[in-house]
């Protein structure tokens, strides 16, 4: 067997003529894992898992290979759904946590921590139908504070001291910087962010508590930055228990219709709106990395370069904050990245965002990772 660095060391074709299923490294062949290499800077590795049903892209968890991969490299999972009020909810009377706690089960059986995404994913689309058309009754606000208030003190306390840090409130700003409506809102205004909050930090004192959004540092994201940072300011002037802004880090190209170019990073504009989150007192998390190669020559050894140099310039920048203590990815293997699913390619080949291919092979995003992570300085 070869370790780590040797196989590294083949580039990319030797990487290709080893692909076969199967041939997977064994643990004691690997160099430091991604979680230990984060581990030595006080810092955690981790990726999102979900357990969709066998064959789908986010079903990931029902695939052998996959779960040791996750067990090799990671020390912090997140559900990818099953936590969503519309895997979790089927109706406003039910909790169901079936799913979740598969995973929650994996991640304690194999020495992980959990992260909680997320308790309000504040976005219509995302709602499902039995709230958008919920009758709120006479007394709508009591009614949407009443619904607010059992979901989040019912996921929490149930979690407590099993997930360390919570997705309280994801996207709830657009990409025009406007507050995004949802039937919660209407009767409650902005307050159902605040609501979320305080609910949790009472339902578990010790978990840290972010705002998850995806205002990114690409041209065209400026005034979603702006409107979170808005937000933020807001929120903290309101007294409402919030630790940090969770940047989920989809970068690349493709996305949101927003980033049409590859390379379209504003660092100074994205480094002054950071400079602001972390001048409100508040921690950095990448929550959800990955790179978006819809843009991109098929040709895989091109795509495969591009991504890993813009993924460690992102990587640097973002680890330049002690603030940032937290990795996780969006997916550790290209079949599993909800990619394959969102903004297809024009070409139709398959995408490859994430660390590790279809093989189980690791890629230069994956050696990246592990550079800027050796590169940076131990957090405080
Ligand atoms: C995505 C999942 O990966 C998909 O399986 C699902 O169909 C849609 O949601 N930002 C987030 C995540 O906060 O919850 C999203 O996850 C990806 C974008």
């Amino acid at each position: 067997m070869l370790t780590r660095r040797q196989t590294l060391a083949l580039g990319a074709g030797g990487l290709a003529a080893m692909s076969a299923p199967g041939l997977v490294m064994a643990r004691e062949d690997r160099g430091p894992s991604l979680h230990e290499l984060a581990q030595a800077k006080g810092m955690r590795f981790g990726s999102a898992l979900g357990v969709s049903p066998p064959g789908t892209v986010s079903g990931a968890f029902h695939d052998p290979q996959y779960r040791q991969l996750l067990i090799d490299e990671c020390g912090v999972l997140v559900h990818e759904n099953e936590l969503k009020w519309y895997v979790a909810r089927p109706d406003a009377q039910t909790f169901d946590f079936d799913r979740a706690d598969i995973i929650m089960d994996f991640a304690e059986e194999n020495g992980m921590e959990m992260r909680g995404h997320t308790l309000l994913w504040h976005h219509t689309d995302w709602f499902p139908d039995w709230i958008n058309n919920h009758d709120f009754g006479s007394r709508p606000g009591t009614e949407a504070e009443r619904m607010l208030t059992e979901h989040v003190r019912t996921m929490v306390e149930r979690y407590r001291g099993r997930i360390y840090s919570w997705d309280v409130v994801n996207e709830t700003i657009d990409e025009a910087g406007r507050f995004r409506q949802t039937a919660l809102s209407r009767h409650l205004g902005e307050e159902v962010i605040d609501i979320a909050f305080h609910i949790a930090r009472e339902a578990d004192p010790d978990a840290e508590l972010l705002y998850n959004d995806y205002m990114n540092w690409e041209a065209g994201y400026e005034r979603q930055q702006e409107g979170v940072l808005r937000l933020l300011e807001r929120l903290k002037a309101r007294g409402a228990p919030i630790d940090g802004l969770g940047v989920q880090g989809h970068i690349g190209s493709g996305n949101y219709d927003y980033s049409t170019g590859f390379d379209t990073a504003r660092e100074d504009t994205w480094r002054e709106f950071l400079d602001d989150v972390v001048g409100l007192d508040l921690s950095l998390s990448v929550t959800e990395f990955d790179v978006h190669d819809k843009n991109l020559p098929a040709d895989i050894e091109t795509r495969d370069r591009e991504v890993a140099e813009l993924g460690r310039r992102y990587l640097d920048l973002m680890f330049s904050y002690p603030q940032t203590k937290d990795l996780l990815v969006w997916g550790l293997a290209d079949q599993y990245s909800w990619y394959q699913e969102h903004w297809v390619r024009e070409d139709g080949v398959a995408k490859r965002p994430t660390p590790y291919d279809e093989n189980f092979q690791p890629k230069p995003l994956r050696q990246a990772i592990a550079d800027a992570l050796i590169a940076a300085a131990p957090r405080p």
